[in-house]
């Protein structure tokens, strides 16, 4: 993928430290560099990627070089605590940037520095970029459906709907408010500014007024991506059409719409690494006919929902590939909860797996996941329906696209459930018209990557628009 184009000009890349943000800006930063661009990570030493996988870019660790910052020192290495370090670098990390940037600025043996691109939710870098008139694109790793529908919580919370969570314990690391969304008529509404959506999937986004700062995450990631000078996104025209028309109405900031998978894996900025074991069992698999499992790098369940799960996958009677993280089950260090005698000869459990390989394996069926945007792109991207079982944030609204809006999976909106989880994973395996859907779905994909289409123009727009700079 080499180009002759010199590396006359160099891109400075920040990404948010956790592996659903990490895959897309590496597969980014692979694809600026197949096109001629020097490339510069700024990282923190927390997640720090294999920066062996990537001899060709420039690594710099910035906000949280000091051991003995206090700030910093003992914060969470692992589950929802973990995403404390987006509140505190947003909060505190301007001056180190700054002064990072200008020694970048400034350097006599690196190319020019074309523009900043960081991940939309590192939202402190706009003034930053701001004060030293350097350009600053957006990344951002979600839909835009999900862009759209954060940018109307002040509207969504106007017409009272975070009000009707306001009394549910939702434990945000366990299929989110599954058991505790109140009984109440509103949520099954259809959210009129997105008439796709039921009030309880708005609900199931986990935002809660005055209670942990997401909503001033959220607030001030949306005001300065429409502040920033591009905005790229890990999707294509054809999924969502309707949205980058409004996106483009109301933002003057141009969009880029790339399906990052289909240009890169993430194999070399996994920061877990990739069993492969179990390929030459899955060879031996028939086509279409094994259930890939796995809910992203972040998710935990409870145990009891763990075994609803699996008594649920044992009843299908479908043979099964499952990805289960150490500590995705709470209380538990990897698979103790689990009885004898399981998986057996239908499945094959592993700690982590090259995803986007299984999901082109002619053998994979059906894809249970947890709706994260990457896993859903990557689905997509292979023609692989999905079993969806959000947890919080952006997945329930991706989960209810899957199925309401493309009809490419099943939504498992009533938790877990193992007569519900039975009946989904055998209709996905058999209903020939949803696998039709997604077969039509990866075509246009593939149509719009060839000379002429959508994301091939995408790409070719952002070279352009970066080198203009
Ligand atoms: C999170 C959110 O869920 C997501 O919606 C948001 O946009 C980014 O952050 P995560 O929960 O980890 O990310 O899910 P997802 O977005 O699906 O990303 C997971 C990534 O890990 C995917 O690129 C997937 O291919 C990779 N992966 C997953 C592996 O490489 N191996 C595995 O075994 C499982």
């Amino acid at each position: 993928m080499e180009t002759t184009v010199g590396r006359h000009r160099r891109v400075i890349m920040f990404p948010l430290p956790y592996q659903g943000h990490v895959n897309p800006m590496f597969q980014l930063a692979n694809l600026l560099y197949s096109k001629g661009f020097s490339i510069t990570i700024f990282h923190t030493n927390f997640n720090k990627p294999k920066t062996s996988n990537y001899p060709h870019f420039t690594f710099r660790f910035i906000l949280d070089n000091d051991p003995h910052d206090e700030r910093y020192a003992n914060l969470p290495l692992q589950g929802m605590g973990a995403f404390s370090r987006i509140f505190l670098f947003n909060k505190c990390g301007a001056d180190q940037l700054r002064h990072q940037l200008e020694l970048e600025l400034s350097a006599k043996d690196e190319p020019p520095v074309s523009c900043l691109i960081t991940d939309a939710s590192w939202h402190f870098t706009q003034s930053v970029a701001d004060s030293l008139n350097l350009p600053r694109l957006v990344l951002r790793t979600s839909s835009l459906f999900c862009f759209l529908i954060y940018a109307s919580i002040p509207l969504l919370d106007d017409l009272g709907y975070f009000n009707l969570s306001d009394n549910t314990a939702t434990p945000l690391l366990d299929g989110l408010g599954y058991n505790n969304v109140p009984d109440d008529e509103r949520l099954e509404e259809q959210v009129a500014e997105f008439p796709v959506l039921k009030v309880k999937d708005v609900i199931k986004i986990g935002f809660k007024k005055d209670n942990d700062g997401m909503g001033d995450i959220i607030s001030n990631m949306v005001k300065q991506t429409k502040a920033s000078s591009g905005i790229i996104w890990n999707s294509f025209k054809e999924l969502e059409q309707l949205q980058l028309e409004t996106i483009r109405r109301d933002i003057p900031a141009p969009c880029f719409l790339i399906p990052f998978a289909r240009h890169f894996t993430t194999a070399s900025s996994s920061l877990l690494d990739h069993d492969r074991s179990f390929f030459p069992w899955l060879d031996q698999q028939p086509r279409n006919s094994v259930v890939y499992i796995s809910f992203g790098s972040v998710a935990q369940v409870e145990e009891k929902h763990f075994m609803e799960m699996v008594h649920g996958l044992v009843d299908s009677k479908q043979s099964f590939l499952w990805v289960v993280r150490p500590g995705f089950v709470s209380g538990s260090t990897w698979l103790e909860p689990l009885p004898d005698g399981f998986p057996g000869e239908g499945g094959r459990i592993v700690e982590w797996a090259p995803q986007q390989e299984v999901l082109g394996h002619e053998a994979i069926g059906a894809f249970w996941t947890h709706s994260g945007w990457n896993s859903t792109v990557e689905s997509v991207c292979e023609g692989v329906p999905m079993i969806c079982s959000p947890f919080w944030g952006d997945q329930p609204l991706d989960a209810r696209y899957v199925s309401d809006a493309w009809k490419v999976g099943v939504y498992l909106e009533n938790g877990w459930k193992r007569e519900e989880i039975t009946n989904a994973i055998r209709r996905v395996m058999v209903d020939e018209e949803m696998r039709e859907r997604s077969r039509v779905l990866k075509r246009k994909l593939d149509a719009s990557l060839i000379e002429g289409g959508s994301s091939y123009e995408s790409v070719e727009s952002l070279v352009d628009y970066i080198s203009s700079f």
